[in-house]
């Protein structure tokens, strides 16, 4: 908040983009100035050795929290919404994820998650769970209520991501969460696509939203960050493995994620509209079979996109007519403004080719045609549709 005056009262009554603004600020704790400043911190000092035993003071060591990562909660927090009970920042988002996971899973249990996940999550579910003994069973991104299905006497927690990684499918949350909680389980949901600004995970059944914030919330590709947000179930267990792994955010890294977040609003709401007119725009081209952007009329998920989600970012996926391999690779190497490059959420557009295939065990991936991924960033649409008419003549020109 800007003034001294202002309460928390007045805060939970703010739209989302101006608690962007407000949130974890607090400049008369710090001489006016409108940031917080960056603690390098790892020792912190106390008056005396009483105080040092009996712990006194608000901060008692620089990797159990500073006035940096507390901004950068509260900000996150108050973003979330009021059922939110506690945000923990971690170095990456795949961190993000595999702590949620550790955060509620033991030996012996078992956990539902999307075949639709990003990659590392499930070799994550593969290699690291099912060494600590936790079976994973993978399921139809599509299953919706009939989850309940797939549950056994162990099931301890299912993990959804909406839209999937690469595939875009939209899963009907509120009917997972319904059918997941109806056996006394948890939901996990990694909300890196839309985070909370267009879909309020915790208010929609989820007990630990996950996000990348390496993505929008950075917004620049230039930092690694991940960020996983609690209910009142959740919070207790999530804070306490935090705490005993050791795990914390480097200073600096934390100071861009909090600069970041004060833009993403404006950021999102670009992405989205840009998105939108790229996606409208392949779909009517005649080397493009199907786009897959949730936030078109066109595509299967669009009802539930429309019900439960307020906007859309700037990833999605588009598939081609079939076409020889080395045609995808000239419309890529044809690009000039499109990276090619993992990770997105930054100001900058991106493509890549992929396929599901492989990684699959649920279901089958068989879009009818190769397919491509793309970042649409902060640039002007009629330069990124220009680069990609440059792209579809250079296809047309491999034989
Ligand atoms: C949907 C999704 N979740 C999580 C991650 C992992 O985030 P990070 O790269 O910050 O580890 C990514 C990265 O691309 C992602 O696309």
């Amino acid at each position: 908040m800007n003034k001294k005056t202002d309460g928390e009262a007045a805060r939970e009554e703010l739209k989302p983009d101006t608690r962007l603004g407000v949130g974890g600020r607090d400049p008369f704790a710090h001489h006016g100035y409108v940031n917080p400043p960056v603690y390098h911190a790892s020792t912190l000092l106390y008056p005396t050795a009483e105080d040092f035993v009996a712990r006194r003071g608000r901060y008692h060591y620089g990797r159990r929290g500073t006035p940096t990562s507390e901004a950068l909660e509260t900000a996150i927090r108050d973003i979330e919404g009021p059922a939110c009970a506690g945000v923990a920042l971690l170095p990456s988002g795949l961190a993000a994820i595999s702590v949620a996971l550790l955060s509620v899973l033991r030996s012996g249990q078992h956990v539902l998650v999307t075949d639709s996940c990003y990659g590392p999550t499930r070799t994550f579910c593969d290699t690291a769970l099912a060494r600590y003994g936790v079976a994973t069973t993978y399921y139809d991104p599509l299953i919706g209520g009939r989850i309940a299905e797939l549950m056994q006497p162990n099931t301890r927690a299912a993990f959804v991501e909406a839209p999937g990684s690469l595939s875009f499918e939209m899963q009907d949350i509120p009917a997972i969460a319904e059918a997941v909680h109806g056996k006394g389980a948890l939901v996990l949901m990694d909300n890196t696509w839309a985070s909370p600004l267009y879909f309020r995970a915790l208010e929609k059944g989820v007990d630990l939203s996950i996000q990348s914030g390496t993505k929008y919330i950075g917004g620049h590709s230039d930092v690694m960050l991940g960020t996983v947000s609690a209910n009142s179930k959740t919070w207790a267990g999530l804070h306490e493995l935090v705490g005993t792994m050791g795990l914390c955010v480097g200073p600096d890294d934390m100071f861009l994620g909090l600069r970041g977040l004060r833009t993403m609003g404006v950021r999102l709401a670009q992405h989205h509209k840009s998105g939108l007119a790229v996606a409208r725009w392949l779909e009517a081209r005649p080397e493009v079979l199907r786009v897959l952007h949730p936030a078109l009329e066109s595509d299967p998920g669009h009802a539930i996109w429309k019900r439960d989600f307020t906007g859309a970012c700037g990833l999605f996926s588009v598939v081609f007519k079939p076409v020889a391999e080395k045609a995808v690779y000239a419309f890529l190497n044809a690009l000039t403004l499109y990276g090619i490059g993992a990770s997105w959420g930054g100001y900058e557009s991106l493509a890549i080719p992929f396929n599901c295939k492989s990684v699959r065990t649920a279901t089958t991936w068989a879009p009818g045609g190769p397919a491509v991924r793309l970042h649409i960033g902060l640039e002007d649409v009629s330069d990124l549709i220009a680069d990609l008419e440059r792209g579809f003549a250079a296809m047309a020109a491999v034989k």
